[in-house]
């Protein structure tokens, strides 16, 4: 009887995607633990795997594919970011790398509105002060926030999560949309009407600025002190990216100093670990990196990666190959 092939799964992920691989007549591994294995645990946790599901908390470099062994052809990641991945690991092995994009473009574009509506309206500290039992009537002066209409929204990175939170933001709710990328693309700009603006221009430019780019060594700390103070003081940031991309440390002086008027992040620096000093500030709202994170995008992205895996073990080429 032929070897079954074995994928191991990092952490327990929607069952469509587990069912998929079920099906399809592998044995799966998924990890006993209800969080993130530690480098240990991993490097265990992957032995004999022809195929790994991982998770973007998963750093999966040499040391991992190798602990897996030469049979592993294939790294799944279940995310769309794969800055946990050291690519040229994977190059000199020959091993597969793939991601799961397009699937959850409009989700996270969704909740990036959701950030930016929350930090503008302060609905997240009215809703505490409700919570806490302090609302005594209507007030003149009470939680005043910002309109959002009128307003222009800077997008940083214009790729397909970057895209739709420009159209739904220009389309739905009237702001005038500029943006910078590192690679102009001027047919999207005429096909959503919207503006290139070099870095220093879109920083002094807008009221709202919401990053959508990949971490990589150029993108890594963009946003520091010297940018924040290139911002309106009555500007907001909005980050559903990756951490890094903003120095955190000089994000929380620029809060603390009103250089700017606030953030919505749903992304950090050293993740699971946040600047202490921004969870004690007013204007900021803190999320536990969920941008993603719908019941039906979360199922697509696990059956993304299930059918890579299923493509490359059947001797297929992947669907979403990362390079
Ligand atoms: C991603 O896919 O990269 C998000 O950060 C998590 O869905």
């Amino acid at each position: 009887m032929a070897k079954k092939f074995k994928v191991v799964v990092t952490r327990r992920i929607p069952e469509a995607g587990l069912q998929l691989l079920k099906k399809a007549g592998f044995e799966v591994k998924v990890s006993p633990y209800n969080r993130i294995l530690t480098r240990p645990e991993l490097k265990k946790f992957v032995k004999g795997a022809d195929a790994i599901l991982s998770l973007l908390t998963d750093k999966i470099d040499g040391e991992i594919l190798d602990a897996a062994g030469p049979q592993l052809k294939i790294v799944a990641n279940y995310a769309v970011g794969y800055d946990n991945f050291k690519i040229d690991d994977f190059k000199t092995r020959k091993i597969y790398a793939t991601n799961t994009p397009g699937v959850l473009t409009e989700t996270v574009a969704e909740h990036t509105i959701g950030l930016l509506f929350a930090i503008a309206q302060r609905i997240v500290e009215a809703d505490e002060f409700v919570r806490q039992n302090k609302f005594r009537g209507w007030e003149p002066m009470l939680f005043l926030g910002t309109d959002i209409r009128n307003k222009t929204l800077g997008i940083v990175g214009l790729g397909r999560i970057g895209g739709e939170v420009a159209k739904r933001m220009r389309d739905g709710f009237g702001l005038k949309i500029i943006y910078f990328d590192a690679m102009r693309n001027k047919s999207l700009e005429k096909q959503l009407g919207i503006q290139y603006t070099p870095f220093k221009s879109l920083l002094k430019q807008s009221d709202f600025i919401s990053i959508h780019v990949p971490l990589t060594l150029k993108t890594k700390h963009m946003f520091t002190l010297k940018e924040f103070r290139m911002m309106k003081p009555t500007a907001y940031i909005i980050n559903t990216s990756r951490g890094a991309v903003i120095k955190e440390e000089d994000l929380a002086k620029a809060l603390k100093a009103k250089i700017i008027a606030g953030a919505a992040l749903d992304v950090y620096e050293f993740e699971p670990k946040i600047t202490p000093d921004l969870l004690k500030l007013p204007n900021t709202v803190l999320l536990p990196h969920i941008a993603s994170a719908s019941i039906e995008t979360r199922s697509k992205m696990a059956e993304m990666a299930a059918k890579n895996i299923i493509s490359v073990l059947r001797g297929k080429k992947p669907i979403n190959p990362i390079f």
